[in-house]
């Protein structure tokens, strides 16, 4: 489903070059849940843009459901994120004017889904992450949990093929992030594929398959399903309240067997 051929993306600035992301290959199978995990400046995000269709690479192949993304213009990419991929942010992207539900409505009204049919899909997005009693709410109204569950409700209302998560708890405390970690279990177990970019260990540990990137390139690529069942109940108390349990766990030596 979506396949990378030896995908490289070099940002120009002005004299000097960056190699964001070096020869990567990797082939992710339909309902796969993948983390991606690795230091900061390691290419994590340029990798997700382009998975997500939001950048294109400068060298090499990206196919999604069979379509070549390469050589797409900003359009067809648009069409293709907006019919495939839900998005979840670590800053939640919301829009601050609108409401919740409002929110969850946009990339159905991109989509020229009749406004009746987009209410009722919106709400029972929002029913599914349990926040239908706070569809009218503005995201200043709702906690930082809300309103990262609104988006994964915004992600997953339209029923796309692939979820991409970009630390999606960093911005949470560690109860909150455990709720949502358990949606995206969920929308695991619904049939998604999932891709979660992470730099905490505990996130990445409970996929079914662990990538590690390291300057641009996959150092590692693991079988992690047999461990995953386990993880997957790490409650939040196993994962620890403290300050470092949310940041500090790569620790660029890979450790843990990664
Ligand atoms: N828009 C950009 N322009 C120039 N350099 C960039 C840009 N985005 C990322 N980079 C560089 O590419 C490398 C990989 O960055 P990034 O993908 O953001 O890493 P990560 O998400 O793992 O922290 C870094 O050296 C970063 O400075
Ligand atoms: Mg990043």
């Amino acid at each position: 489903m979506i396949k990378l051929e030896d995908i490289t993306k070099i940002y120009k600035m002005g004299e000097n070059e960056v190699r964001a992301l070096d020869g990567v290959s990797l082939h992710i199978k339909p309902h796969e849940f993948v983390s991606v995990i690795g230091p900061s400046g390691s290419g994590k995000s340029t990798l997700m843009n382009i998975i997500g269709c939001l950048d294109v690479a400068t060298g090499g192949k990206y196919e999604i459901d069979g379509i070549d993304a390469s050589e797409m213009t900003d359009n067809q990419l648009a069409d293709l994120r907006n019919k495939k991929i839900g998005f979840i942010f670590q800053q939640y992207n919301l829009l601050a004017k609108l409401s919740a539900l409002e929110n969850v409505e946009l990339p159905l009204i991109y989509r020229g889904i009749p406004a009746a049919k987009r209410q009722e899909m919106a709400m029972a997005a929002l029913k599914k992450v349990g926040l239908a009693d706070k569809a009218m709410h503005k995201p200043t109204e709702l906690s930082g949990g809300q309103q990262q569950r609104v988006s994964v409700a915004r992600a997953l209302c339209g029923n796309p093929s692939l979820i991409l998560a970009d630390e999606p708890t960093g911005a949470l405390d560690s109860k909150s992030g455990a709720e949502i970690m358990q949606m995206i279990h969920d929308l695991h177990k619904d049939g998604n594929t999932i891709v979660i970019i992470t730099h905490d260990l505990n996130i990445a540990k409970q996929a079914e398959r662990i990538i590690t990137i390291r300057d641009g390139k996959i150092t590692s690529d693991i079988d992690n399903s047999e461990d995953m069942a386990e993880s997957s109940n790490v409650k939040a108390s196993d994962i620890g309240d403290n300050e470092n349990g949310k940041t500090a766990d790569f620790d660029g030596t890979g450790g843990d067997g990664i």
